[in-house]
């Protein structure tokens, strides 16, 4: 494999998630995404940077929806096969599941420690990818992952270091 130095690593390690497209009953895709962020606490807004090669970019286009799904290290494998193959064919091969979202149409992955419902409220097109900004319309979370909203470090936070690697987040808890 070719390895290039891809300068914005520079800003690794970065947190990874699933973005979650389509619709429950009729087709969905699942795609891994480190380049998502909150925008706004109130309303709670969220972007996530897709670029227009990803199937999930036209599934986004076509419903106006997406979820962000925070996968743990027990779904590692299948964070790394819906980030490196493309399409819903992918979905065969993982072992997560697919189930209605409470308030869109887009389903939300059962196993993932949080699910935030999205609606497309504006996108925007910066370089090489499509920046989608949603409106968290509702949520769902393992309680046991969350302590009155903090995480808990128990639950296997995952984040990305570079292709192939992640990291679990662990460690000394540092108060200021
Ligand atoms: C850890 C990881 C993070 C990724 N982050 C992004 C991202 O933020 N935006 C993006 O467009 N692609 C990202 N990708 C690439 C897509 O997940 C990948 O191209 C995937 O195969 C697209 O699937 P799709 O074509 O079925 O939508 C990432 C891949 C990995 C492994």
């Amino acid at each position: 494999l070719l390895v290039k130095l891809l300068a914005y690593r520079l800003l690794y390690p970065l947190r990874t998630y699933l973005v979650v497209s389509g619709a429950w009953d009729v087709e969905a895709n699942v795609m891994a995404a480190d380049w998502v962020t909150v925008l706004s606490a109130k309303p709670f807004l969220i972007g996530v940077a897709v670029s227009p090669k990803r199937y999930t970019h036209s599934l986004i286009e076509k419903y106006g929806e997406f979820v962000i799904s925070v996968p743990n290290i027990n779904m590692i494998k299948d964070v790394w096969i819906v980030g490196s193959e493309s399409g819903p064919s992918k979905l065969s091969k993982v072992g997560f599941t697919l189930v209605k979202a409470k308030s869109i149409k887009t389903p939300i992955v059962k196993e993932a420690v949080a699910n935030l419902e999205c609606r497309v409220i504006d996108k925007h097109v910066y370089g090489d990818h499509t920046f989608f900004v949603g409106m968290v319309v509702d949520y769902s979370y393992d309680p046991k992952a969350y302590v009155d909203t903090t995480p808990n470090l128990d639950a296997g936070f995952i984040a990305h270091i570079a292709w192939n690697k992640f990291i679990k987040i662990s460690g000394e808890v540092v108060e200021t």
